[in-house]
């Protein structure tokens, strides 16, 4: 499938002879993401995105890459950094800048090294910006107000961003318009419930290879992801409590069959615990001294901020790497608690992320809301807006087509009945 050749650029990677490594993941991906690749052929053809520049600030992902090769063969230039220290796949960066992509990302990298990758995917003067979690996005607004007047609209693919992004608008601050495509139905309610679902384990299993059956595994924060996360836990045997802090999603989780309690109690029960709440301080020092000897602590929210990485490394008296992306804490008197992923998104730090099949559907919706901004930008306000309808419903058709699953279609009796009041007993 691969035949892509693009002019060589600049670009800052690990190693570029894991070129051919990645290529090999890249390829796999192209075969598991078949609605992104039929839009690839479409708009190799029609180049929709010529004469557009992109800067992406999104995970380093061999899906990630079909997706930045697709915004190619669609006519765009584009400039990439990774969005997360952890979780930048360095074969995959290295295929991409073999191919001549601007790719600025390693793993590994630190808080400096981050911001520099940014500012320099935003060199070469981006039309449409794409981020997750607004890292890029924020940069353009506090550091380039100059740029930020040619940019004409940008993409966030998480909750986490969408919510930095609302906050902004609300404030007056946002001065081009943004899609929320985390909130696009093929995405929040496929990705984050079942992408997170399964990959969030993933993560856990290779960090550890735990038995998830006859554990107690507790999830804070019942919402997409949370849910993913409970029930392929509940799948695989595990008891689990729920930790909320909303009176509803308390309500669905008790009703879908789950234990529920504040985090103070869960504390002292939980085998394994995950973060999934895009909130702050969620395992904290009072609850890892309730924890039972052995507890495995992970987060599969957006920043690293559910977990008091600090405050367990303060408590404990000493700690080793036990096995890749797992650091055992020992606490005086004994009690060993174990972190993975330095508490960052344990799916990408210790896994590969979400499987390509479901990043298919994120990122079809991302190559369609960057094609929708290219010709409705200017008649959006400055805030964050959905997508129409009709591209959540293009893209479930494509996926079950490609599935190969047919619905019914309503006759005209049925869609009269459904718009009508008269008719009753
Ligand atoms: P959501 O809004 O659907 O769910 C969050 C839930 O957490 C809500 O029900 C909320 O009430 C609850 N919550 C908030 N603060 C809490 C607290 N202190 N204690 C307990 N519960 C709390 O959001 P979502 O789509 O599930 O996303 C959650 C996080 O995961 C975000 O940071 C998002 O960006 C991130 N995310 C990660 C991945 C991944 O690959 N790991 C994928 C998608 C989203
Ligand atoms: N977010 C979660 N999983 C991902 C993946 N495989 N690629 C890019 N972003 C992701």
């Amino acid at each position: 499938m691969h035949c892509l050749v693009f002019k060589v650029t600049d670009y800052k990677i690990r190693d570029i002879k894991l070129a051919k490594q990645g290529r090999l993941k890249i390829d796999w991906a192209e075969s598991r993401m078949p609605v992104l690749m039929q839009l690839r052929r479409k708009f190799a053809k029609t180049k929709p995105l010529k004469g557009y520049r992109i800067a992406g600030c999104l995970h380093v992902t061999k899906e990630t890459a079909v997706l930045v090769e697709t915004f190619v063969e669609a006519g765009a230039e584009v400039s990439w950094s990774g969005c997360n220290p952890l979780s930048t796949q360095d074969d995959v960066a290295a295929a991409l800048a073999a191919n001549g992509i601007a790719v600025y990302a390693w793993h590994g990298l630190d808080s400096k090294e981050y911001y520099w990758c940014i500012e320099k995917t935003l060199e070469f003067k981006p039309q449409l910006t794409l981020d997750d979690g607004a890292d890029l996005i924020f940069t353009v607004h506090t550091k380039h107000p100059k740029l930020a007047k040619e940019v004409i609209g940008a993409a966030e693919e998480t909750t986490t961003g969408v919510h930095r992004l609302r906050a902004m608008a609300a404030d007056g601050k946002l001065l081009y318009p943004v899609l929320a495509v985390n909130d696009q139905q093929t995405k929040m309610e496929m990705d984050n419930v079942h992408g997170t679902g399964q990959s969030a384990l993933d993560g856990i299993l290779r960090a550890t290879n735990i038995l998830f059956a006859g554990s107690t595994v507790v999830v804070a924060g019942y919402g997409h992801c949370g849910r993913g996360v409970a029930h392929r836990a509940k799948g695989l045997g595990s008891d689990v409590i729920i930790t909320e802090i909303d009176s509803i999603a308390a309500l669905k989780a008790r009703m879908e069959g789950f234990r529920v309690m504040p985090m103070k109690d869960a504390a002292s029960e939980g085998d394994i615990f995950v973060t999934t709440t895009g909130c702050r301080d969620v395992l904290t020092t009072k609850h890892f001294s309730k924890m039972k000897d052995g507890a495995v602590l992970s987060n599969a929210g957006h920043f690293n901020v559910e977990v008091d990485v600090e405050g367990l490394e303060k408590m404990a008296k000493s700690h080793r790497v036990i096995r890749p992306n797992n650091r055992e804490f020992t606490l005086s008197g004994g009690k060993r608690i174990y972190l993975l992923g330095e508490g960052r998104l344990v799916n990408l730090a210790a896994a590969e992320g979400h499987p390509s099949s479901v990043m298919d559907m994120s990122f079809a919706n991302q190559l369609l809301g960057m094609i929708y901004l290219k010709d409705h930008a200017h008649e959006l306000s400055n805030d964050v807006h959905l997508l129409p309808r009709e591209i959540d419903e293009r893209i479930a058709s494509l996926k079950l087509a490609s599935m190969g699953i047919e619905i019914d279609k309503l006759t005209s009796a049925q869609k009269h009945y459904i718009s009508d009041y008269a008719e009753g007993t």
